[in-house]
């Protein structure tokens, strides 16, 4: 991979999916910006790297202050942006009767305007660098989700946000996402479902996905870098890969 010497911002970079693209940065010796709420586990996501190849950033990316700020200090510290992995996500499932207001407007906070908001602040950099945007949105933005409507509306709101700024952005920053299937991360931990209700939908997920498991978070990463090099997909922009185990084939 061409990634060497470059210099990516990863939300979310502290658990999950984030952790695993801020890790494999790190192996192919970028430079990266790990951003997300807890700076613990945003050190444990970095290792031995932090405070040299790596950049551990807490900040709450639902504030647009704090969203900026985290761009701000990836600029200070490296001088400039090749890639924005925008990975941060928050899922909260159960029937939309019954759903918390503030959990429905924190999941399009997240979701959808957190990355564009970073997008914003990032683009002098990314249009600079000749760089790209990965958004992990998925498969719940484009299939039905009774019982998680919101989540997949916010996640079919970056698909459409990926493909309209992959041409209003060419030829200098593409803009690409990767629309996970089930994949094995703390998420599941934190739905706001009981523990019956969370193993009766890994279940089921393991049931209506044709590869017959769930993914890990390196099956997801691989793809997510693949997208930032430009020796592999310098021709690829408003791109949305199923990378699902054939759940939505
Ligand atoms: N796991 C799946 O089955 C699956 C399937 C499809 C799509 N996805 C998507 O994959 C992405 C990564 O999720 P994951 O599965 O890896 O779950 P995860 O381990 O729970 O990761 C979510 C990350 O988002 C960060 N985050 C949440 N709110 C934030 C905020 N306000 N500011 C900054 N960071 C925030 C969290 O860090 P802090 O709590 O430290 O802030 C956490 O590290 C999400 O966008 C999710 O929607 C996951």
């Amino acid at each position: 991979m061409s990634l060497h010497g470059k210099t990516f911002l990863v939300t979310g970079a502290g658990s999950g999916i984030g952790r695993a693209v801020a890790r494999q940065l790190l192996r192919e010796d970028a430079r990266v910006v790990l951003v997300g709420r807890r700076a613990t586990a945003l050190r444990e996501s970095a290792g031995a790297a932090a405070d040299q190849q790596a950049l551990v950033h807490p900040a709450d990316i639902a504030r647009p202050v704090e969203a900026a700020g985290a761009v701000r200090a990836a600029l200070n510290r490296f001088g400039g942006l090749d890639g924005l992995v925008n990975n941060a996500g928050l899922a909260r499932f159960g029937p939309l009767a019954d759903a918390d207001p503030n959990d429905l407007t924190a999941m399009l906070d997240v979701n959808l305007l957190a990355p564009v908001h970073l997008i914003r602040a990032a683009l002098p950099a990314l249009r600079a660098a000749g760089g790209s945007v990965v958004n992990v949105s998925s498969v719940g933005g484009v299939l039905a989700m009774p019982r998680r409507a919101v989540y997949g509306a916010s996640k079919a709101a970056l698909n459409s946000l990926t493909r309209s700024l992959a041409r209003e952005l060419a030829p200098r920053v593409r803009v690409n996402a990767v629309l996970p299937g089930p994949v094995d991360t703390p998420m599941y931990d934190d739905l706001g479902l009981a523990p019956q209700q969370v193993a009766q939908l890994r279940d089921d997920m393991v049931e209506s996905t044709p590869l017959g498991r769930f993914g890990t978070p390196d099956d997801i990463s691989s793809w997510v870098c693949r997208l930032l090099d430009p020796e592999a997909a310098g021709w690829v922009t408003g791109a949305l890969i199923p990378v699902d185990g054939g759940r939505t084939s």
